[in-house]
């Protein structure tokens, strides 16, 4: 048994806070490579080595904590959306420091630890994962950009000097990342947690209407090519078209809008805006690719407008490894007996990714009022310590 405290847990989980620290309660702005994120992992990577594990940094930020010879790799991201709240990640990478080191103080197996990068997608989708597990290539990743155009390859440029190589993923036997639910089903069933059977696909692109920029007092309605109403018109039909092929579970968001030149008395000659989807059958996925492009493209002809559509970036739905939930849930029932409950993952993380390269698994806690992505995301201390006990009971179980 690998017995946790859940006081030095609870610190380091405040202690990462104060890197970004905004907003109204819990709230942190840490995006990755900013500089809290950097410093983050610079007090993240000593904590790694006081705990006895060996800190790497490789070339994409991905920062793992490494115990000796063959282990079991826990951990999730600490980098936040550029609103977010104190858990999101931040909860996956310091319950694994603290099962790694009681570990070692029990005598237990070996437990590495990870933080990866970017998974919020500053840069696209779980990239530091995403390149580690080979889903994407570093090539195409160092093509995209953030919202304010830099570049990947530039953001990552910053830490190479400190940057190892990539880790092999063979000295890792499995992983299991913990994580807030980010929806609100334990929550309001007063369950302490949860075991992902598997987690949704994702599909997420950029797309810009351009059309022409002109004088807000001047051009007559008819005449007007406003990038702005073709987004509008576009958002309307789609949410029409979609209706055919989604079931209860599907979503999709237009989350980052920007018009050119962003001024109240000029007509928009641009409108950039991000589109994504998610669902756990990649067929439906598919299928609603078709209809966003489709209406996108007939929207552009009707208004005058020209269309274009940047990379689609996207994870496959995955399911997670039957043995490694087994241990989920042997330890769920033994910590939390009868509150606790199987379930799929509508957030995506960096599990996905991982579960190409080794057995991976996840193990949810509640979010208190199913919020999270914003700085009022919270979890009862007590859940986040039953969380952390399930987890250490299922390394034990799974062994190294
Ligand atoms: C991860 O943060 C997601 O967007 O699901
Ligand atoms: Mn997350
Ligand atoms: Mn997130």
């Amino acid at each position: 048994m690998i017995a946790v405290n859940p006081e030095r847990f609870l610190a380091d989980l405040h202690r990462l806070r104060e890197f970004g620290a905004a907003g109204v309660g819990k709230g942190v702005v840490r995006p990755a490579y900013s500089e809290a994120d950097i410093a983050a992992r610079d007090w993240l990577a000593g904590r790694m080595r006081e705990a006895g594990l060996v800190p790497h940094l490789d070339p994409v930020g991905n920062l793992f904590g490494l115990a000796e010879g063959r282990s079991i790799l826990l951990g999730s991201h600490s980098d936040s959306q550029p609103e977010g709240g104190w858990l999101d990640g931040a909860l996956g990478v310091i319950a694994a420091l603290e099962v790694a080191r009681a570990s070692v103080e029990a005598g237990g197996p070996p437990v590495s630890v990870v933080s990866f990068q970017d998974e919020e997608g500053r840069f696209g989708v779980t990239t530091g994962s995403a390149i580690w597990s080979g889903n994407l290539s570093l090539d195409d990743a160092d093509r995209q950009t953030d919202r304010e155009g830099v570049r990947f390859a530039e953001a990552r440029a910053g830490i190479a000097e400190r940057a190892g190589e990539f880790v092999d993923p063979g000295r890792f036997t499995g992983f299991v990342e913990m994580h807030i639910e980010q929806g609100p089903w334990l929550y309001e069933a007063g369950e302490a947690a949860g075991v992902v059977t598997d987690i949704v696909g994702i599909r997420d692109m950029r797309i810009t209407y351009d059309g022409e920029q002109n004088h807000a007092g001047t051009t007559p309605m008819h005449r007007r090519r406003d990038a702005f109403q073709g987004l509008a018109r576009f958002n309307a039909l789609l949410n029409d078209r979609l209706r055919n092929v989604v079931t209860p579970q599907t979503v999709w968001t237009i989350g980052h809008v920007r018009l050119h030149p962003d001024a109240h008395s000029i007509v928009p000659g641009r409108a950039v805006f991000s589109m994504q989807w998610r669902d756990g059958d990649a067929d439906r996925l598919r299928r609603m690719e078709e209809i966003i492009r489709a209406t996108a493209a007939e929207v552009a002809q009707e208004a005058g407008l020209s269309v274009s559509f940047g990379d689609m970036l996207g994870l496959e739905p995955m399911p997670m490894d039957e043995t490694l939930r087994d241990a989920l849930c042997d330890s769920a029932e033994a910590v939390a007996p009868g509150r606790w409950r199987r379930m799929q993952s509508g957030a995506l993380h960096d599990a996905t990714n991982v579960a190409r390269l080794m057995p991976a698994a996840m193990l949810f806690v509640p979010s208190i009022d199913g919020i999270s992505h914003a700085f009022a995301e919270d979890t009862a201390e007590a859940d986040l310590v039953t969380g952390l006990e399930v987890l250490a009971g299922a390394v034990g179980r799974a062994g190294g």
